[in-house]
């Protein structure tokens, strides 16, 4: 039997090509998305995948889609951005990268668990960012919800290896999708050493390695940066 994957935020650049090099590999795939749903039904018929809506911030949907569903490896990928100086910052632009990116992860995980837990077996990669490890100017919310997802992914680490569970975390720098299509990548070429910015194939490729070669590896993070943050 195959093995099978959740990737959330699947209808995404980098989630699109994650659950593509899991297919690749064999995996069946159960793929979430939240208001995309055009883009979800395409990926459902092109990986023969199942396909699972719910908004991040909605912990009783996250439940309810995943009170039956088992799967080998979970990819919490699934995060927004809304920058600001954070002296402009709205309470309500902090709280909703916070609990769509940090509680919503903190969600999925919990309700996928169990099923890990029963089968002793189980591997967790979570996508954070180089901003929660170095911070970025004007992502005061979003570096605090990754950094709080890196110390999250460490102590996952601790609770679950006793299941034969493994959490590990990549951190993207800059990758061309949706989400950096405002950044200039010629202003960014200097500090990026590989003089880039990332494909997300290139993030993907290092999330299955995590999630099903690296089997003695738990509680890392892999910084996919181009040699950014080292
Ligand atoms: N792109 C970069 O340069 C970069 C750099 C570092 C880290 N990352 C990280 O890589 C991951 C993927 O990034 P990306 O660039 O592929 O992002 P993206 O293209 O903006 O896609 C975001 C995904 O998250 C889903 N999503 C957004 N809000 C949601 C909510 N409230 N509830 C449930 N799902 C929600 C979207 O679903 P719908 O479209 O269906 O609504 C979409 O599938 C994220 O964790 C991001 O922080 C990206």
């Amino acid at each position: 039997m195959s093995k099978s994957v959740l990737i959330t935020g699947s209808t995404g650049a980098i989630g699109e090509a994650i659950a593509q090099t899991f297919f690749d590999e064999g995996y069946s795939l159960y793929l979430h998305y939240n208001k995309n749903e055009q883009k979800a039904k395409e990926l459902e018929l092109r990986f023969d995948a199942k396909i699972l809506q719910w908004d991040m911030k909605d912990g009783e949907s996250i439940k309810k889609a995943l009170s039956e569903i088992s799967v080998d490896v979970l990819v919490n990928n699934a995060a927004i951005t809304d920058d600001a100086h954070i002296y402009w910052l709205s309470d309500e632009q902090w709280e909703r990268v916070i609990d769509t990116n940090l509680n919503g992860t903190y969600r999925v995980t919990k309700a996928i668990l169990p099923q890990m837990i029963k089968n002793k077996s189980g591997s967790i990669v979570n996508v954070v960012s180089v901003s929660g490890i170095v911070g970025n100017h004007g992502q005061a919310n979003y570096s605090a919800s990754k950094g709080a997802l890196i110390a999250f992914t460490k102590t996952l680490c601790l609770d679950l290896a006793r299941f034969n569970i493994r959490a590990n975390a990549v951190a993207p720098g800059l990758i061309a999708s949706e989400m950096s299509q405002h950044i200039d990548e010629k202003s960014y070429k200097s500090i990026i050493p590989l003089g880039r910015f990332g494909k997300p194939d290139e993030v993907a490729k290092c999330v299955f390695f995590l999630a099903d070669r690296a089997t003695y590896i738990s509680g890392e993070v892999l910084n996919v940066s181009g040699g950014m943050i080292r």
